[in-house]
């Protein structure tokens, strides 16, 4: 299986910087990774028309757990799929941040996005603070305990707090560690090992830095924040596999 490399755009890129990047990168045709991008919901439609015939896969930075109704503003897995996202991101850390999102409701968002055919890409990862304390095993075991759906494919994202957006990438030991963790707790588990192939780790990937991490054999691919940006950065991401 080639390893995966998703873009999470965030709330960056005007219309026509959205198209213009989803154009540069389908162009560019089939590396060694298979791409993912996550633009802002807005531009879902437009990035999917640019990218449908290339081989880069669309994917949505969140969704909403229910199917439709009166929740304004929000955004339904149904929606998404008729707008041809294959992946959702569920409890990235600023959503968790900024929008108070509990592990149940990152659970009950994976368990919409899976009946609608879409693969939830499960986010999770320590703080800094928790680091300092020696407690991010425990709290990756929590998190995974309480977000992972029972059955169906899911994509897992280790994103420690403290790397995302602030330059400071895990060292390989501490990724190595840590992913190792997460396959042993799966395993511990029983989570069928059908459904846990993709470990990503995410959290100021770079050009620079992306070789190291996806030598790993339990790092399924990465997810790229701000290096996702530029179309040449991201590739090279991709082609460091
Ligand atoms: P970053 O973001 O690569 O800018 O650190 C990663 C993420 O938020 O998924």
């Amino acid at each position: 299986m080639k390893k995966l490399i998703i873009g999470n755009w965030k709330m960056n890129l005007s219309r026509q910087e959205a198209t213009a990047l989803a154009t540069r990168l389908a162009e560019m045709g089939e590396g060694k990774g298979t791409l993912v991008v996550c633009p802002p919901a807005i531009w879902l439609c437009d990035v999917g028309q640019v990218i449908e015939k290339s081989s880069v896969l669309l994917g949505a930075q969140d969704a909403s757990p229910h199917k439709k109704g009166a929740f304004t503003g929000d955004i339904a897995t149904p929606m998404l799929a008729d707008a041809g996202v294959r992946y959702v991101l569920v409890g990235h850390s600023e959503r968790r941040q900024h929008h108070h999102e509990d592990n149940a409701l990152i659970r009950a968002k994976a368990e919409a996005a899976q009946s609608e055919g879409l693969v939830p890409v499960i986010c999770f990862g320590e703080t800094e603070a928790e680091r300092a304390a020696g407690r991010q095993e425990e709290v990756v075991a929590t998190q995974l305990a309480e977000s992972l759906p029972e059955t169906g494919a899911i994509v897992l994202a280790y994103e420690p707090v403290w790397a995302i957006g602030t330059g400071k990438t895990a060292t390989i030991e501490d990724v190595d560690a840590m992913h190792r963790f997460i396959r042993g707790w799966l395993e511990r588990n029983r989570v069928d090992p059908q459904r846990q192939a993709c470990i990503l780790y995410g959290g100021s990937v770079k050009a620079a830095n992306a070789a190291g991490i996806l030598a790993l054999a339990d790092v399924g691919g990465v997810l790229v924040g701000g290096a996702s940006l530029d179309a040449d950065e991201f590739w090279a991401i991709a082609q460091a596999i």
